[in-house]
């Protein structure tokens, strides 16, 4: 998609923090892009830059042969050797190079971004029709703002219920794109039919697969109705830099990128992807100027299949409303507290295991809620958060006390690695 005229190109010549680095560079509100050292001069052109910045791991620079062809280009080029502790005051180099050698004006802001989105969007689908796939997540709920913001009700939401949302989540959706956005949202409540697919299977891949499997059908079924060319899609751009590799052919791997996954070989969809060249923290800033509420924008990352991947073994529906009434109370004394916001992802986890305890004077034998609480920067690795034992406390008594079914309440205490963040 077209953007501001004003693009600065970082070559990645093998630099692990290149991605923050870019982002640093934005945040001076001059647009980056990052492409492999083995990007064709043709396709660095085509972007216009206006500068380059060949980025390399300190210690291990960019070989002169490799560099000696984007040289004959004739944009201003410097050289950089990055570390993470040296991120900033090379961010600043690079800040001062754009501003003062290659004339950025620092123009690159997201209302600007916003505007030539909508129209680049009106430009690309014309009088037709748009479906999306709507999560609740930060990606497709900004998505949906922005492209309803170009086309209204040009765009149809698909909003699949598959029974693993968390508590009040298909309310939530709802009330914020149908009502306060007058957007047309069609609601597919599957709960039945995954749940009824997923009893007595216990297998973590399995459950993936069957989650992932209706999904699509469901999906595909509700959006083949609705008879639209176009599907959007919450690619950001992290999604497509991670997708390209630093040796081989780029354009191969942009390709594949752009296969939907897993829907079927006759729904050919033109694919709408307004945000692909936007880092998650612009996307967030595209939501907020676009009016989504702080609880859509500024939510923790939440996987897909959902409540699925929490409740460990075979999911009946009376141990997942356990796990979904936990989960809300983790969330709630977590926005009260004020620690929402302090860390990465903060859940409850079902854990199918039965423990003798007591309550009121009474011998109990009933399942083990688990709490993990963690903060990452890209959920490759994670460390645990040192929760105040006051709000560790406060969590397991309201569990305890109002869900029934649970009476033990253990903290999980494990990195990543060794462990990962989710439980499955
Ligand atoms: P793990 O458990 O691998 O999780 O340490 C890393 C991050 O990815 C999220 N996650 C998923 N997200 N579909 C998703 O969209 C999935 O199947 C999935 N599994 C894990 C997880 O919540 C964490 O942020």
């Amino acid at each position: 998609m077209k953007q501001t005229p004003e693009t600065v190109v970082l070559l990645n010549f093998v630099c692990d923090d290149i991605q923050k680095f870019a982002r640093m560079i934005r945040d001076k509100n001059i647009y980056t892009m990052v492409m492999p050292y083995t990007v064709p001069n043709e396709r660095v052109m085509a972007e216009k830059p206006v500068g380059l910045i060949v980025c390399a791991d300190a210690g291990a620079p960019a070989h002169e042969a490799e560099l000696a062809r984007f040289k004959t280009l004739n944009i201003p080029l410097m050289e950089l050797e990055i570390t993470k502790e040296n991120l900033a005051d090379q961010a600043e180099k690079a800040i001062d190079f754009c501003m003062n050698t290659c004339g950025c004006t620092g123009s690159w802001k997201m209302e600007t971004f916003i505007e030539e989105a909508v129209a680049d969007i009106r430009a690309q689908v014309g009088n037709e029709k748009v479906v999306l796939g709507l999560s609740g997540g930060v990606d497709s709920s900004v998505v949906a703002a922005l492209i309803h913001k170009a086309i209204g009700k040009q765009l149809t939401c698909v909003f699949v219920n598959h029974g693993l949302l968390r508590k009040n989540e298909p309310e939530l959706v709802q009330e914020i794109f149908a009502r306060n956005f007058d957007m047309n949202l069609c609601y597919v409540d599957a709960s039945d039919r995954f749940l009824d697919k997923l009893k007595g299977v216990s297998d973590p891949e399995q459950k993936r697969k069957i989650i992932g499997k209706e999904f699509i059908e469901v999906f595909a079924d509700a959006a083949g109705k609705i008879n639209a060319p176009f599907l959007g899609q919450g690619t950001i751009y992290p999604d497509i830099l991670e997708s390209i590799p630093l040796d081989g052919n780029p354009a191969g791997v942009i390709k594949s990128h752009h296969n939907v996954g897993g829907l079927p070989e006759d729904m050919k969809f033109k694919l709408v992807e307004p945000v692909e060249r936007l880092f998650k923290d612009e996307v967030r800033k595209v939501g907020r100027l676009l009016g989504l509420p702080s609880e859509m924008i500024d939510r923790h990352p939440f996987p897909g299949p959902s409540l699925g991947v929490r409740h460990l073994g075979a999911i009946e529906r009376d141990t997942l409303k356990i796990l979904r009434e936990a989960d809300a109370i983790v969330t709630e004394e977590l926005l009260a507290s004020g620690w929402y916001h302090k860390t990465w992802q903060t859940f409850a986890i079902f854990v199918p295991v039965k423990t003798v305890g007591m309550k009121n004077h009474k011998r109990t034998y009933d399942y083990v809620i688990a709490i993990r609480s963690i903060n990452s920067v890209d959920a490759v690795t994670a460390q645990v958060v040192r929760l105040p034992w006051e709000l560790l406390d406060k969590m397991a008594d309201r569990i305890i006390a109002e869900v029934d079914g649970v009476n033990r309440v253990v903290y999980d205490i494990t990195p990543k690695p060794p462990g990962t963040i989710e439980w499955e």
